[in-house]
């Protein structure tokens, strides 16, 4: 079991990103930032008592950008969580966080407070691509951040990056990689640009402002990534995800990743105990609003049938390193010999394993074999 509190606060909207998040302008009435733990803490206790008490393995506090509450309210919804449920032996805890939205105090008092894991958001070393990305951060702040984490005893510390932005050069790229790797991280997130839909980016890129690469440069910029990160000792685990070794995997990730169970807390949250799957209301104050008023913040629930919760596990399970179970996708033998005859997988008894030809066109394998 895991959970995951989603804090949709940030000071600027990025124009790629559609999380649920909010600025302070779009936050307007009923939901503030200072109630907001005692919120997420009044929804723990709610939801602990409908669910059959089982030890949290992980905590993911993501964003949106929990740390833009102050550490001790996200201390505090810890506690909540380990008093409710309780923390097994040895949780891993993460936090996500902008560069500029720590400080040596703010990250002192994660540690102390149980904090076992931070992921800063870096994206790129390149003034030009933070600037089209609406990222307000200094570059120069990275490595100060990273050095205040390190000094508060973080141990488990993740940096995430973004490729492919218009205007990127494939130095550019090699200048963040080279940056990232500079600073020693335990784990490295590295994520193609995706333009979503409705975003301020996905307007641009329709007016024809900014231009997206083309699939050989992003395969391109994949591949330095690998071969950056390989050779600075970080393996693949995941298509986007590196790390120093076995302890340094996202352990939260790779229950998601593997189907487990999981416990949403927070405005939008989805949530997916034993084949039940909902999520809550999307809006802080509507969310807000109905804990107050002694109601569950959950919109809606479907029940997970079989045929769909092996279609997600054959998407999610390819991506990993460890590769999908050779049963799971025994039906599809013959899709399966040709992804075989073309490198794209390497079919053994127990496991279907991208090749690195395979990585690079891990959405057609997938498709292919669902
Ligand atoms: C919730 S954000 C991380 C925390 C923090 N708010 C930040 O941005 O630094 C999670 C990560 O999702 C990734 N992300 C968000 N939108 C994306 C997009 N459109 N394409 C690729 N990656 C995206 C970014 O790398 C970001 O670091
Ligand atoms: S990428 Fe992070 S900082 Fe930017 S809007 Fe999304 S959640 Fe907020």
């Amino acid at each position: 079991m895991y959970d995951r509190w989603c804090v949709p606060f940030c000071s600027v909207r990025c124009g790629y990103c559609d999380f649920n998040t909010y600025t302070a302008d779009e936050l307007g009435e009923g939901a503030t930032r200072a109630s907001f733990a005692d919120t997420a803490v009044a929804e723990v206790r709610r939801m602990a008592a409908t669910l059959e008490s089982r030890a949290v393995e992980t905590v993911f506090f993501g964003g949106g950008t929990p740390t833009q509450l102050p550490a001790q309210d996200l201390v505090r919804v810890l506690r909540a969580i380990d008093d409710a449920m309780g923390l097994a032996p040895g949780a891993e805890v993460t936090t996500e966080a902008n560069p500029d939205s720590v400080e040596p105090s703010s990250l002192q008092t994660l540690r102390d407070g149980g904090f076992t894991r931070i992921s800063f958001g870096v994206q790129s070393a390149v003034p030009h691509v933070l600037a089209t990305l609406d990222r307000t951060h200094d570059p120069e702040r990275v490595p100060q951040a990273v050095r205040w984490a390190r000094e508060a005893g973080f141990d488990q510390l993740s940096l995430d990056l973004i490729y492919g932005t218009p205007g990127e050069s494939l130095a550019d790229w090699e200048r963040s990689l080279d940056q990232a790797v500079a600073l020693e991280p335990d784990h490295v997130s590295a994520y193609a640009l995706i333009v979503e839909d409705g975003t301020a980016f996905a307007r641009k890129v329709r007016r024809g402002e900014v231009i997206m690469p083309d699939d050989d440069e992003t395969a391109e910029k994949y591949l330095l990534a690998d071969e950056r990160l390989t050779s600075a000792g970080l393996g693949w685990y995941e298509l986007s995800n590196w790390a120093r070794d076995e302890s340094a995997q996202c352990r939260h990730n790779l229950l998601y990743w593997r189907s487990d169970d999981w416990w949403g807390i927070g405005p939008g949250a989805h949530s997916h105990v034993a084949g039940r799957r909902w999520w809550n209301v999307k809006h802080p104050a509507a969310y807000a609003g109905r804990l107050a008023a002694g109601r569950s913040p959950e919109l809606d629930a479907e029940l997970v049938d079989d045929a769909t919760g092996l279609l997600e596990q054959v998407m999610l399970r390819t991506r990993l390193r460890e590769g999908v179970p050779t049963s799971l996708v025994a039906s599809r033998g013959s899709v399966l010999a040709d992804l075989a005859r073309r490198g794209l997988v390497d079919v053994g008894p127990d496991r279907v394993v991208l090749t690195l030809e395979g990585r690079l066109l891990a959405d057609a394998v997938v498709r292919d074999l669902t």
